[in-house]
Protein backbone atom coordinates (compact mmCIF):
# COMPACT_ATOMS: atom_id res chain seq x y z
CA UNK A 1 0.00 0.00 0.00
CA UNK A 2 1.69 3.35 -0.68
CA UNK A 3 2.11 5.78 1.86
CA UNK A 4 -0.72 8.62 2.28
CA UNK A 5 -0.52 12.44 4.36
CA UNK A 6 -2.72 11.35 7.07
CA UNK A 7 -4.41 14.78 8.03
CA UNK A 8 -5.12 15.51 11.50
CA UNK A 9 -8.50 17.58 11.52
CA UNK A 10 -10.29 19.05 14.79
CA UNK A 11 -13.87 18.83 15.57
CA UNK A 12 -14.30 22.38 14.32
CA UNK A 13 -17.28 22.78 11.36
CA UNK A 14 -15.23 23.69 8.50
CA UNK A 15 -13.17 20.48 9.34
CA UNK A 16 -16.10 18.22 9.78
CA UNK A 17 -17.67 19.19 6.19
CA UNK A 18 -13.66 18.14 4.83
CA UNK A 19 -14.00 14.82 6.90
CA UNK A 20 -17.08 14.48 5.51
CA UNK A 21 -16.09 15.59 1.65
CA UNK A 22 -13.03 12.76 2.26
CA UNK A 23 -15.91 10.16 2.94
CA UNK A 24 -18.03 10.76 0.38
CA UNK A 25 -14.79 10.99 -1.78
CA UNK A 26 -14.26 6.97 -1.02
CA UNK A 27 -11.47 7.84 1.81
CA UNK A 28 -10.71 6.71 4.82
CA UNK A 29 -11.42 9.13 7.92
CA UNK A 30 -11.27 8.06 11.72
CA UNK A 31 -13.57 9.67 13.74
CA UNK A 32 -14.01 10.12 17.65
CA UNK A 33 -17.55 8.06 18.76
CA UNK A 34 -18.27 7.35 22.65
CA UNK A 35 -16.97 3.87 22.71
CA UNK A 36 -13.52 3.92 21.06
CA UNK A 37 -12.83 6.13 17.59
CA UNK A 38 -13.98 4.25 14.63
CA UNK A 39 -12.04 3.72 10.94
CA UNK A 40 -15.01 5.52 8.81
CA UNK A 41 -15.55 4.83 5.16
CA UNK A 42 -18.85 5.30 2.66
CA UNK A 43 -20.68 1.63 3.27
CA UNK A 44 -22.14 2.52 0.17
CA UNK A 45 -19.01 2.42 -2.37
CA UNK A 46 -17.07 -1.40 -2.31
CA UNK A 47 -13.93 0.30 -2.98
CA UNK A 48 -14.05 2.98 0.09
CA UNK A 49 -15.28 -0.40 2.02
CA UNK A 50 -12.27 -2.80 0.73
CA UNK A 51 -10.27 -0.20 1.71
CA UNK A 52 -10.63 -0.48 5.28
CA UNK A 53 -9.64 -4.27 5.10
CA UNK A 54 -6.62 -3.38 3.78
CA UNK A 55 -5.68 -0.67 5.82
CA UNK A 56 -6.76 -2.46 8.94
CA UNK A 57 -5.26 -5.93 7.63
CA UNK A 58 -9.06 -7.47 8.98
CA UNK A 59 -10.14 -10.67 7.70
CA UNK A 60 -12.63 -10.74 4.62
CA UNK A 61 -15.02 -12.89 6.90
CA UNK A 62 -15.55 -9.93 9.67
CA UNK A 63 -18.78 -8.13 8.87
CA UNK A 64 -18.92 -4.10 9.68
CA UNK A 65 -21.21 -1.83 11.35
CA UNK A 66 -22.92 0.70 9.73
CA UNK A 67 -22.79 4.03 11.38
CA UNK A 68 -26.42 6.70 11.09
CA UNK A 69 -27.20 10.35 12.74
CA UNK A 70 -30.95 8.66 13.22
CA UNK A 71 -33.34 6.16 13.40
CA UNK A 72 -35.16 7.33 10.62
CA UNK A 73 -31.99 6.95 8.30
CA UNK A 74 -31.48 3.45 9.80
CA UNK A 75 -34.69 2.78 8.50
CA UNK A 76 -33.53 3.13 5.25
CA UNK A 77 -31.65 0.21 5.52
CA UNK A 78 -33.10 -2.73 7.65
CA UNK A 79 -36.25 -4.08 8.25
CA UNK A 80 -37.34 -2.18 11.85
CA UNK A 81 -39.26 -4.34 14.52
CA UNK A 82 -41.15 -3.40 17.55
CA UNK A 83 -38.19 -4.60 19.26
CA UNK A 84 -35.79 -2.54 17.79
CA UNK A 85 -37.83 0.13 18.12
CA UNK A 86 -37.94 -0.64 22.24
CA UNK A 87 -34.33 -0.76 22.52
CA UNK A 88 -33.56 2.58 20.08
CA UNK A 89 -36.09 4.63 22.00
CA UNK A 90 -34.12 3.46 24.74
CA UNK A 91 -30.35 3.24 24.08
CA UNK A 92 -29.73 5.38 20.83
CA UNK A 93 -27.92 7.57 20.60
CA UNK A 94 -25.48 5.43 22.60
CA UNK A 95 -23.51 2.40 22.97
CA UNK A 96 -25.47 -0.48 21.55
CA UNK A 97 -25.38 -1.77 18.01
CA UNK A 98 -28.69 -3.95 16.20
CA UNK A 99 -27.89 -6.37 14.40
CA UNK A 100 -30.90 -6.76 11.76
CA UNK A 101 -32.27 -8.04 8.81
CA UNK A 102 -31.19 -6.01 5.76
CA UNK A 103 -34.05 -4.10 2.97
CA UNK A 104 -34.51 -4.24 -0.32
CA UNK A 105 -32.72 -2.33 -2.34
CA UNK A 106 -30.66 -1.16 0.59
CA UNK A 107 -27.84 -0.26 -1.37
CA UNK A 108 -24.92 -1.53 1.31
CA UNK A 109 -21.74 -2.56 -0.50
CA UNK A 110 -21.80 -6.39 0.43
CA UNK A 111 -18.05 -5.75 1.73
CA UNK A 112 -19.98 -4.39 4.97
CA UNK A 113 -21.78 -7.19 5.48
CA UNK A 114 -19.14 -9.73 4.50
CA UNK A 115 -22.04 -11.53 2.30
CA UNK A 116 -24.78 -12.22 5.45
CA UNK A 117 -28.51 -10.90 4.92
CA UNK A 118 -28.04 -8.90 8.30
CA UNK A 119 -26.51 -5.54 9.13
CA UNK A 120 -25.39 -3.82 12.45
CA UNK A 121 -26.30 -0.84 12.96
CA UNK A 122 -25.59 1.98 15.66
CA UNK A 123 -26.23 5.47 16.54
CA UNK A 124 -23.07 6.92 18.58
CA UNK A 125 -24.37 9.47 21.22
CA UNK A 126 -20.53 11.19 20.49
CA UNK A 127 -21.64 15.09 19.56
CA UNK A 128 -18.49 15.07 16.84
CA UNK A 129 -19.84 11.52 15.52
CA UNK A 130 -23.43 12.71 14.72
CA UNK A 131 -22.43 16.18 13.41
CA UNK A 132 -19.84 13.86 11.28
CA UNK A 133 -22.54 11.67 10.15
CA UNK A 134 -25.44 14.29 9.73
CA UNK A 135 -22.87 15.98 6.97
CA UNK A 136 -22.49 12.86 5.20
CA UNK A 137 -25.87 11.79 5.38
CA UNK A 138 -25.37 8.06 4.39
CA UNK A 139 -24.83 5.41 6.13
CA UNK A 140 -20.81 4.68 7.51
CA UNK A 141 -19.20 1.65 7.90
CA UNK A 142 -16.49 1.92 10.97
CA UNK A 143 -14.70 -0.76 12.77
CA UNK A 144 -12.53 0.15 15.50
CA UNK A 145 -9.81 2.40 14.31
CA UNK A 146 -6.49 -0.08 14.87
CA UNK A 147 -4.86 -2.84 12.93
CA UNK A 148 -6.69 -5.80 13.32
CA UNK A 149 -6.04 -7.98 16.27
CA UNK A 150 -4.65 -4.81 17.90
CA UNK A 151 -5.70 -2.98 21.01
CA UNK A 152 -8.64 -0.33 20.16
CA UNK A 153 -8.07 3.14 20.28
CA UNK A 154 -8.97 5.86 22.67
CA UNK A 155 -7.44 8.60 21.51
CA UNK A 156 -6.14 10.40 18.36
CA UNK A 157 -2.58 9.00 19.31
CA UNK A 158 -4.09 5.75 19.50
CA UNK A 159 -4.71 5.65 15.99
CA UNK A 160 -2.12 7.73 14.20
CA UNK A 161 0.59 5.20 16.52
CA UNK A 162 -1.63 2.58 14.20
CA UNK A 163 -2.69 3.90 10.84
CA UNK A 164 -0.95 6.93 10.62
CA UNK A 165 0.11 6.98 6.60
CA UNK A 166 -2.73 4.34 5.35
CA UNK A 167 -5.54 6.32 5.97
CA UNK A 168 -6.74 10.32 4.35
CA UNK A 169 -7.68 12.18 8.19
CA UNK A 170 -8.09 11.57 11.65
CA UNK A 171 -10.72 13.79 13.29
CA UNK A 172 -9.05 14.66 16.86
CA UNK A 173 -11.61 15.45 19.61
CA UNK A 174 -9.73 13.93 21.96
CA UNK A 175 -10.41 10.73 24.75
CA UNK A 176 -13.65 8.50 24.55
CA UNK A 177 -16.04 8.39 27.18
CA UNK A 178 -17.12 4.75 27.29
CA UNK A 179 -13.55 3.40 26.20
CA UNK A 180 -15.09 -0.11 25.55
CA UNK A 181 -16.69 -0.69 21.96
CA UNK A 182 -20.51 -0.83 21.57
CA UNK A 183 -23.04 -3.83 23.26
CA UNK A 184 -23.81 -5.77 19.92
CA UNK A 185 -27.74 -7.56 19.85
CA UNK A 186 -29.12 -9.44 17.26
CA UNK A 187 -32.64 -8.87 16.46
CA UNK A 188 -32.47 -11.35 12.83
CA UNK A 189 -33.26 -14.18 15.13
CA UNK A 190 -36.61 -14.94 16.99
CA UNK A 191 -35.22 -14.19 20.47
CA UNK A 192 -32.87 -11.17 20.96
CA UNK A 193 -29.07 -12.25 21.21
CA UNK A 194 -26.19 -11.10 22.60
CA UNK A 195 -23.39 -11.26 20.12
CA UNK A 196 -20.94 -8.90 21.92
CA UNK A 197 -20.79 -7.82 25.07
CA UNK A 198 -19.74 -3.97 25.73
CA UNK A 199 -20.26 -0.51 26.56
CA UNK A 200 -23.74 -1.30 27.72
CA UNK A 201 -24.41 -3.40 30.08
CA UNK A 202 -26.42 -6.39 29.25
CA UNK A 203 -28.36 -5.86 32.30
CA UNK A 204 -29.63 -2.75 31.46
CA UNK A 205 -30.78 -4.18 28.32
CA UNK A 206 -32.66 -7.25 29.94
CA UNK A 207 -34.26 -4.56 32.03
CA UNK A 208 -36.20 -2.85 28.95
CA UNK A 209 -37.02 -6.31 27.38
CA UNK A 210 -38.45 -7.49 30.63
CA UNK A 211 -36.66 -10.74 29.97
CA UNK A 212 -32.91 -11.97 29.31
CA UNK A 213 -30.42 -12.37 26.32
CA UNK A 214 -30.12 -15.24 25.02
CA UNK A 215 -26.45 -15.87 25.10
CA UNK A 216 -24.26 -16.61 21.61
CA UNK A 217 -22.50 -19.77 22.02
CA UNK A 218 -18.85 -19.12 21.59
CA UNK A 219 -18.37 -21.98 18.68
CA UNK A 220 -21.45 -20.83 16.91
CA UNK A 221 -19.44 -18.93 14.40
CA UNK A 222 -22.64 -18.16 11.97
CA UNK A 223 -24.30 -15.86 14.87
CA UNK A 224 -21.17 -13.77 15.29
CA UNK A 225 -18.69 -14.26 12.42
CA UNK A 226 -14.92 -13.00 13.20
CA UNK A 227 -15.15 -12.84 16.06
CA UNK A 228 -12.01 -14.03 16.70
CA UNK A 229 -10.58 -15.42 20.34
CA UNK A 230 -7.08 -13.61 20.16
CA UNK A 231 -7.91 -10.01 19.76
CA UNK A 232 -7.39 -6.66 21.37
CA UNK A 233 -3.93 -8.23 22.03
CA UNK A 234 -0.78 -6.14 23.31
CA UNK A 235 2.68 -7.57 22.37
CA UNK A 236 3.45 -9.35 25.22
CA UNK A 237 2.01 -11.73 27.40
CA UNK A 238 -0.84 -10.88 29.38
CA UNK A 239 -1.68 -13.21 32.71
CA UNK A 240 -5.38 -12.85 34.36
CA UNK A 241 -6.69 -12.56 37.75
CA UNK A 242 -3.43 -12.17 38.69
CA UNK A 243 -3.12 -10.68 42.62
CA UNK A 244 -0.09 -9.21 42.32
CA UNK A 245 2.55 -8.61 39.77
CA UNK A 246 6.11 -11.59 39.03
CA UNK A 247 9.22 -10.36 38.71
CA UNK A 248 9.67 -8.53 35.36
CA UNK A 249 5.83 -8.34 34.50
CA UNK A 250 4.19 -4.89 34.76
CA UNK A 251 0.87 -4.81 37.28
CA UNK A 252 -2.55 -3.20 36.33
CA UNK A 253 -4.68 -3.05 38.66
CA UNK A 254 -8.33 -2.75 39.79
CA UNK A 255 -9.41 -1.19 43.45
CA UNK A 256 -6.70 -0.44 46.32
CA UNK A 257 -3.80 -2.11 45.56
CA UNK A 258 0.41 -1.63 44.32
CA UNK A 259 0.46 -1.84 40.49
CA UNK A 260 1.72 0.01 37.38
CA UNK A 261 -1.31 1.38 36.17
CA UNK A 262 -4.69 1.04 37.98
CA UNK A 263 -8.18 0.94 36.08
CA UNK A 264 -9.88 2.04 38.49
CA UNK A 265 -8.73 2.54 42.62
CA UNK A 266 -12.50 3.36 43.42
CA UNK A 267 -13.26 -0.02 42.36
CA UNK A 268 -15.62 1.77 39.68
CA UNK A 269 -16.20 -0.23 36.51
CA UNK A 270 -17.11 2.66 34.01
CA UNK A 271 -13.79 3.99 35.41
CA UNK A 272 -12.25 1.18 34.40
CA UNK A 273 -14.08 0.51 31.11
CA UNK A 274 -12.98 4.34 29.77
CA UNK A 275 -9.64 3.21 30.95
CA UNK A 276 -9.24 -0.55 29.89
CA UNK A 277 -7.29 0.16 26.41
CA UNK A 278 -5.51 3.06 27.05
CA UNK A 279 -3.47 1.40 30.07
CA UNK A 280 -3.00 -1.41 28.14
CA UNK A 281 -1.39 0.53 25.51
CA UNK A 282 0.75 2.45 28.11
CA UNK A 283 1.89 -0.83 29.22
CA UNK A 284 2.49 -2.22 26.11
CA UNK A 285 4.42 0.48 25.28
CA UNK A 286 6.89 -0.64 28.26
CA UNK A 287 7.46 -4.07 26.33
CA UNK A 288 7.23 -6.24 29.73
CA UNK A 289 4.54 -9.11 30.31
CA UNK A 290 1.13 -7.58 31.78
CA UNK A 291 -0.51 -9.30 35.36
CA UNK A 292 -3.94 -8.10 35.60
CA UNK A 293 -5.74 -7.76 38.66
CA UNK A 294 -9.15 -9.69 38.66
CA UNK A 295 -12.31 -7.92 37.53
CA UNK A 296 -15.91 -8.67 38.84
CA UNK A 297 -18.33 -9.57 36.38
CA UNK A 298 -20.60 -8.40 36.20
CA UNK A 299 -22.31 -5.29 34.45
CA UNK A 300 -19.84 -3.44 32.68
CA UNK A 301 -17.29 -5.86 34.19
CA UNK A 302 -18.29 -8.60 31.69
CA UNK A 303 -17.07 -6.97 28.58
CA UNK A 304 -13.70 -5.26 30.08
CA UNK A 305 -12.93 -9.70 31.23
CA UNK A 306 -14.25 -10.33 27.71
CA UNK A 307 -11.76 -7.91 26.20
CA UNK A 308 -9.16 -9.10 28.96
CA UNK A 309 -9.75 -12.83 28.36
CA UNK A 310 -9.08 -11.57 24.59
CA UNK A 311 -6.21 -10.14 25.22
CA UNK A 312 -4.67 -12.91 26.98
CA UNK A 313 -5.38 -15.22 24.58
CA UNK A 314 -2.72 -18.12 22.48
CA UNK A 315 -2.06 -15.48 19.66
CA UNK A 316 -3.71 -16.35 15.99
O1 LIG B 1 -18.28 0.68 19.49
C1 LIG B 1 -18.19 0.12 18.41
O2 LIG B 1 -18.99 -0.76 18.05
C2 LIG B 1 -17.03 0.54 17.48
C3 LIG B 1 -17.25 2.01 17.12
C4 LIG B 1 -16.27 2.51 16.10
O3 LIG B 1 -18.57 2.20 16.69
N1 LIG B 1 -16.96 -0.29 16.33
C5 LIG B 1 -16.53 -1.58 16.41
O4 LIG B 1 -16.46 -2.22 15.18
O5 LIG B 1 -16.21 -2.12 17.44
P1 LIG B 1 -15.67 -3.57 14.96
O6 LIG B 1 -15.64 -3.74 13.48
O7 LIG B 1 -14.38 -3.55 15.65
O8 LIG B 1 -16.60 -4.67 15.54
C6 LIG B 1 -17.81 -4.99 14.87
C7 LIG B 1 -18.35 -6.30 15.33
C8 LIG B 1 -17.57 -7.48 14.82
O9 LIG B 1 -17.30 -8.37 15.88
C9 LIG B 1 -18.50 -8.13 13.80
O10 LIG B 1 -18.35 -9.52 13.74
C10 LIG B 1 -19.87 -7.73 14.33
O11 LIG B 1 -19.68 -6.44 14.82
N2 LIG B 1 -20.86 -7.64 13.26
C11 LIG B 1 -20.95 -6.71 12.28
N3 LIG B 1 -21.97 -6.97 11.45
C12 LIG B 1 -22.57 -8.09 11.90
C13 LIG B 1 -23.69 -8.87 11.48
N4 LIG B 1 -24.40 -8.54 10.39
N5 LIG B 1 -24.02 -9.96 12.21
C14 LIG B 1 -23.31 -10.28 13.32
N6 LIG B 1 -22.24 -9.59 13.77
C15 LIG B 1 -21.87 -8.52 13.08
MG1 LIG C 1 -12.33 -3.90 16.71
Amino acid sequence: MHKKNTQILSSEEHDLDQAATLLLAGQLVAFPTETVYGLGADARQGQAVAAVYEAKGRPSFNPLIAHLPSIDAAQRYVQWSAQAQTLADAFWPGPLTLVLPLRQDHGISPLVTAGLDTLAVRIPAHPTAHKLLALVDGPVAAPSANPSGRISPTTAAHVSAGLNGRIAAIVDDGACGVGLESTIVGLATPQPILLRPGGLAAEEIEAVLGHPLMQRDAHDALTAPGQLLSHYAPNEQVRLNAMQAKAGELMLGFGAMACDLNLSEAGDLAEAAANLFGHLHQLDALNKPIAVAPVPTHGLGVAINDRLHRAAAPRN
